[in-house]
């Protein structure tokens, strides 16, 4: 899917721009709470590959191409998937303080996602009820339990993949998950519950839709109180990527596994200063 690899050129590249806010887009204090929410994102190894910037009533995520990890993430896809999950946060903030957009994935190298205002509309309760768990949202790494995930929460996750355009498998065939198991090297369980998050296809805005739909999925499972974990191990190397795609069984390129299920909450990891994710 993806073009040359990211490498080393740094922030210094990007084009210089005039703040937004002299030519009348939104104020440097909203557009910096803003971004402080976005950052919750995750990323791999939390490397926070992003920056953003306002252009007018447009905010742009950017690849910040001296944080890609080069050898985690080779060709940067992981690090769109993140960039997807910070344009999920905006979205929602935007969202609540009565900007209304649509996320516009990119196959740029740089600008991955473009926020474009769009007709006003109320925030949604579900957008009202995503946004306030946004700050406990984090990777949960511990033992879980082997509660069942209710049903009714399964089929809300697999939906919320679905209205971002991404598919969740949530997997309940024993075999499958043995194989998938053992592709990501965890235990063989169907509780906690073992999903592959799969993207539309394999470009890089793709990888971008699949972090929009990643952090609607962790922010659902937060709501109702699940654990997540994140596995990317399976999906960098091309052969076992296509070993997981095989066992998934539907063909769509796989993006992510996630295991979901009960462990008490950790606390949330640190990020680095908003200043150094503005662009102006
Ligand atoms: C694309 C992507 C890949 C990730 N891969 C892994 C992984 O393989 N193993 C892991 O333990 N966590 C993985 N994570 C989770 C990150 O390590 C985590 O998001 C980061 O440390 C920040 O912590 P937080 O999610 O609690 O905010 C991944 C996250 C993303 C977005």
């Amino acid at each position: 899917m993806e073009g040359p690899r990211p490498g080393g050129t740094g922030p210094s590249a990007l084009p210089v721009r005039r703040r937004a806010d002299e030519a009348g887009g939104m104020e440097t204090a909203t557009f910096e709470t803003l971004v402080g929410e976005a950052v919750r994102a995750p990323s791999l190894n939390n490397s926070q590959p992003w920056r953003f910037r306002r252009l007018g009533d447009t905010v742009e995520v950017l690849l910040d191409l001296d944080r890609v990890p080069p050898d985690a993430d080779p060709a940067g896809r992981l690090s769109r998937v993140a960039c997807g999950a910070a344009a999920f946060n905006l979205s929602l903030g935007m969202a609540v303080r009565g900007r209304s957009v649509t996320i516009r994935p990119t196959t740029e190298d740089l600008v991955v996602a473009r926020l474009v205002a769009a007709p006003h509309r109320p925030a949604t309760p579900v957008q009202r009820r995503l946004y306030r768990v946004l700050p406990a949202r984090h990777s949960n790494r511990s033992e879980f339990d082997d509660t069942p995930v209710p049903a009714a929460i399964r089929d809300e996750l697999v939906r919320a993949a679905r209205d971002e355009g991404c598919r969740l498998d949530l997997l309940a065939d024993p075999s499958t998950v043995d194989t998938v198991a053992a592709i990501a090297l965890l235990p063989r369980a169907t509780d906690p519950v073992l999903g592959v998050l799969s993207g539309p296809g394999d470009r890089r805005d793709d990888a971008v839709r699949a972090g929009v739909a990643l952090q609607r999925v962790l922010l659902t499972a937060t709501a109702e109180r699940l654990a997540v974990s994140v596995f990317s191990g399976p999906v960098v190397e091309p052969g076992i990527r296509e070993r997981l795609r095989t066992a998934v069984g539907h063909g769509h390129p796989p993006q992510l596994v996630l295991r979901f299920g009960y462990a008490p909450a950790l606390a949330p990891t640190a990020r680095r200063n908003i200043s150094s994710f503005v662009y102006e």
